[in-house]
Order: structure tokens, then C-alpha cells, then sequence
């Protein structure tokens, strides 16, 4: 979209608030102003915008399907998205495996911008019937299994089946039913392992080379996303985040683990020498940068999305022991995960470019309220795993 920087406007100095709003209006309708510069312009958040433009009828209003909206991330875009959106309708399509809950979205429960619809995008006539019954602007795919344990440990079909299957259904569909952008939620994992001691980092070109059954997964949807805009022309565009924490992860993944494993005084097991690093992103971090892609970014492209925030699972482990109060004692370490990897990290400068998005949270700010909210919610953790049948199995197995 050509825009007109905030700047450039020219408007008289005693112009009221309402005769602002008028012309950030006008320009907003003939595409000249993003939503941000017009927040900007009026010093005001995007989200106050989006209501004063919403009562003028100033916005047009979008459908977007949401799949696997139930999670971690996806719940928590879909709030991100309702909240600051109300010209934005999510149909929000999620299997409601062990990792998704809808009790996630509670708050939005009685909200008509939310419409649940629990079934499987690898069930090619359950998804169809939404994509015929519903005019779509927008995908986003969150829709995956997604804890690299299960997929060691036996459970690999259901990755082929949700990462590989499940984006050819939707890829397939969106051929029939066209849609103006397809976002595809992939992951740092597909670029392979970095070493310790290595000074690059992945950027959007390096080659993919996925180490474990979840990546590849992972990365032959990316490959069927590219081959279906290189051969078919749809609008896909690809986004690789690094690891997410935050409020609402299913407490298999390290930090909620560690969290509850903690508040009942029992060993943290850290994997082979405990110093295997990751970026970690803060999921509100994750979900500004993923809309930004969704409204703004190219077809055809991929987006690197990291937090910045490198770290030793260990110096994690002892972030969140510390946080809680609990003896480092607990520290503890455990047979190594199979073929794990040692280390990811992601070069995010192409969106911090493009599309001017930066994580805006710092590890110890995000890691302290990310506890909090794990201790303020226990009883989601035990939820979630009383719901979680395998849970033990891998759990022991760790
Ligand atoms: P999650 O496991 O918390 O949630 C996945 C959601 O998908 C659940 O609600 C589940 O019910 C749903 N789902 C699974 N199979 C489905 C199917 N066949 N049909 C419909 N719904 C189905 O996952 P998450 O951590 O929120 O991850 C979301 C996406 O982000 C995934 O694609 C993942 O690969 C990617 N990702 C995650 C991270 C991370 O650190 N969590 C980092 C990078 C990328
Ligand atoms: O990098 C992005 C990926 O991050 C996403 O694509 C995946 O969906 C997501 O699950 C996550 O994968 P990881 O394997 O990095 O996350 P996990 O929380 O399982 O493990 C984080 C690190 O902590 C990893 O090095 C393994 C280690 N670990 C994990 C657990 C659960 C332990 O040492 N002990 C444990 O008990």
C-alpha cells in the first residue's frame, strides 16, 4: 500500500481531535495511511484507531480463518487480533488435540467476532465445508503437532499426517476457494543446528536442513507452501519464529515443565550437559510480528521471526528456579534428547526491515511474568495435563 508518512501531513494547528480523526479517515479510505502511522499521527494505539475508523464505517471487514487457533500461539493471536480488530471476524479451526484448549479463549466466549469449529485440517471434507460455506480473507496456520519428543517417541504418523497432510488440504482448497494471503506458520527448526561457536546465523535463504522428524515435517509444509505460489500462484507467505514462551504453552515444552516440576520440588531434567541454546521470543512478540506479516507482508516470501534472547537451557533452568524461589539443587541432568540439536538462532533483520517489527520484551521481564502466570494459573498446568494422555509416558521416558 503507497502511504503518505505521518509527517507529510499537513494539518492547520488549532484542528480539533475529531477534525484529525476526519482526515486520517479520508486518508486512511484512499489507502494513504497505514493504521500504525495513523496511531502515530494521533498519538493514540492502533487499537483506538481501528474503533474510531469502525464507527465512522471506515473499515472494511475481514474473515480470517484461523486454524489451530486453540494453542498457545494461536489463542494467543486470536485475543491480539479480536481485541484490537472489531471490523475482524476469526473463525478459529482447531482439532482440540492435547496441546489445544479451548478454555484458552474463554474470554472471547461470548464474543461474535469468534467462531469455534472444532475439527482437522487433515479431514479434507470437514475443511472444505468451511472454506465453501465461508468467504476467507485471510489464513493464518497454526494448526500442527508440535513437541519434538512425541515425534521421537512413536507418534511420527500424526505429524505426517497434521504438518504435511494438513497443509496440502488447505494449500488444495485455497486453489478453489482464493483467498487474499495464506500465512504459514513454520518454525527456526527447519534451517537445522547451529554450533556454539558459530558466528553466522540463519537467515531466509540458508538452505533447509531439518534434523529431527517435527522439522522435517515441519519443512516439507514449507516446501508444498512454496511449490503450490511458484506453480499455482497462491498467496503464501511463510513465517520461521524461534522459540516462543509465554502464557498458555502446553506444560510438555521447557519453560511450563520446569515451572511445575519446580513448584512440586522435583528435578528439573535438563537434557545431555544442559547447555543446548535457543532464541526465545516472547509469544506477544511473536503474535505482533506474525499480524504485521498478515496484513503487510509479501507473497512469496519467508520471514525469519526471533526474540534475540540466546540462551543455555541451563541458565533457563536457573532463571526459573530462582524466580520461584526454589534451591538450584533441583538442577538435574538426564539421558541427551535423540539427535538433539544444539543450537538455533535466527538473523530477523529482513522484518525488522520490512515491515519495522522488534521484540519488545526482554528475556527477564517476559520469563518473570511467564512464571507468574504459570503459578497464578496451577491449575490450567493440571488441566492440561490430565488431558494430555501420553503425557506421563514422555514425561518418564525424559
Ligand atoms: P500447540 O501445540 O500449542 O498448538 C497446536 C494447536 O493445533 C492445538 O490447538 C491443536 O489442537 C491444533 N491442532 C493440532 N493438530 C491439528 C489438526 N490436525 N487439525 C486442527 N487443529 C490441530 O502449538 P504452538 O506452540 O502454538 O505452535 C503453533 C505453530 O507455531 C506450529 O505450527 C509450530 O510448529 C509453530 N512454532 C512454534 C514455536 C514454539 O516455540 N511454540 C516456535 C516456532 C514455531
Ligand atoms: O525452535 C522452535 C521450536 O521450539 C518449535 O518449532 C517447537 O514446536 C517447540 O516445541 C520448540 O521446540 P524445542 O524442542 O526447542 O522445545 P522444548 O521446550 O521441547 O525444548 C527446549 C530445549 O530444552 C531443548 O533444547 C530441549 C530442552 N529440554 C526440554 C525439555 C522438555 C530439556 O533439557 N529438558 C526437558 O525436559
Amino acid at each position: 500500500m503507497e502511504t503518505e508518512h505521518p509527517e507529510n501531513i499537513y494539518i492547520p494547528s488549532k484542528t480539533s481531535f475529531e477534525e484529525k480523526i476526519d482526515r486520517v479517515s479520508d486518508l486512511y479510505g484512499q489507502q494513504r495511511l497505514t493504521l500504525e502511522d495513523a496511531a502515530a499521527f494521533l498519538d493514540i494505539d492502533e487499537s483506538e484507531v481501528c474503533s474510531l475508523l469502525h464507527q465512522r464505517g471506515m473499515l472494511p471487514s475481514y474473515t480470517v480463518l484461523v486454524l489451530g487457533g486453540a494453542g498457545f500461539i494461536g489463542s494467543n493471536f486470536i485475543h491480539r487480533l479480536i481485541t484490537r480488530h472489531p471490523n475482524v471476524r476469526v473463525v478459529n479451526y482447531d482439532k482440540l488435540t492435547y496441546a489445544g484448549n479451548i478454555k484458552n479463549l474463554t474470554a472471547l466466549k461470548d464474543n461474535p467476532q469468534h467462531v469455534f469449529v472444532q475439527a482437522d485440517i487433515a479431514n479434507y471434507e470437514s475443511l472444505r465445508k468451511v472454506f465453501e460455506t465461508t468467504r476467507i480473507d485471510y489464513i493464518v496456520n497454526f494448526a500442527a503437532e508440535t513437541h519434538v519428543d512425541r515425534s521421537i517417541h512413536g507418534h511420527t504418523k500424526d505429524f505426517i499426517q497434521t504438518n504435511v497432510y494438513g497443509v496440502f488440504n488447505i494449500l488444495s482448497l485455497i486453489r478453489e476457494f482464493p483467498v487474499t494471503k495464506y500465512v504459514h506458520i513454520s518454525t527456526d527448526e527447519v534451517y537445522g543446528a547451529l554450533q556454539k561457536d558459530d558466528t553466522y546465523l540463519f537467515t531466509e535463504e540458508y538452505p533447509l536442513s531439518p534434523r529431527n522428524p517435527y522439522s522435517a515435517t515441519k519443512a516439507s509444509g514449507d516446501a508444498l507452501c512454496l511449490s503450490f505460489y511458484h506453480t499455482y500462484g497462491i498467496p503464501v507467505t511463510i513465517v520461521r519464529p524461534s522459540n516462543n514462551y509465554g502464557p498458555h504453552q502446553y506444560p510438555e515444552k521447557l519453560v511450563p515443565y520446569f515451572v511445575h516440576l519446580a513448584q512440586q520440588g522435583k528435578p528439573l531434567p535438563l537434557y545431555g550437559d544442559g547447555k543446548h541454546m535457543r532464541e526465545w521470543l516472547f509469544v506477544r512478540d511473536n503474535c505482533a510480528g506474525i499480524e504485521k506479516v498478515m496484513w503487510q507482508g509479501k507473497v512469496g516470501e519467508i520471514y525469519n521471526i526471533g526474540g534475540g534472547n540466546e540462551r543455555e537451557n541451563i541458565e533457563v533452568a536457573r532463571m526459573i528456579l530462582h524466580l520461584l524461589g526454589k534451591p538450584q539443587s533441583l538442577l538435574a541432568f538426564t539421558e541427551d534428547r535423540l539427535g538433539h540439536d544444539r543450537r538455533y538462532a535466527l538473523d530477523s533483520s529482513k522484518i525488522q526491515r520490512e515491515l519495522a517489527w522488534r521484540p519488545e520484551t526482554s528475556f527477564e521481564e517476559g520469563l518473570a511474568d511467564t512464571v507468574a502466570w504459570y503459578v497464578n494459573n496451577y491449575e490450567w498446568i493440571l488441566e492440561s495435563l490430565r488431558r494430555g494422555a501420553l503425557y506421563e509416558h514422555y514425561a518418564g521416558k525424559k
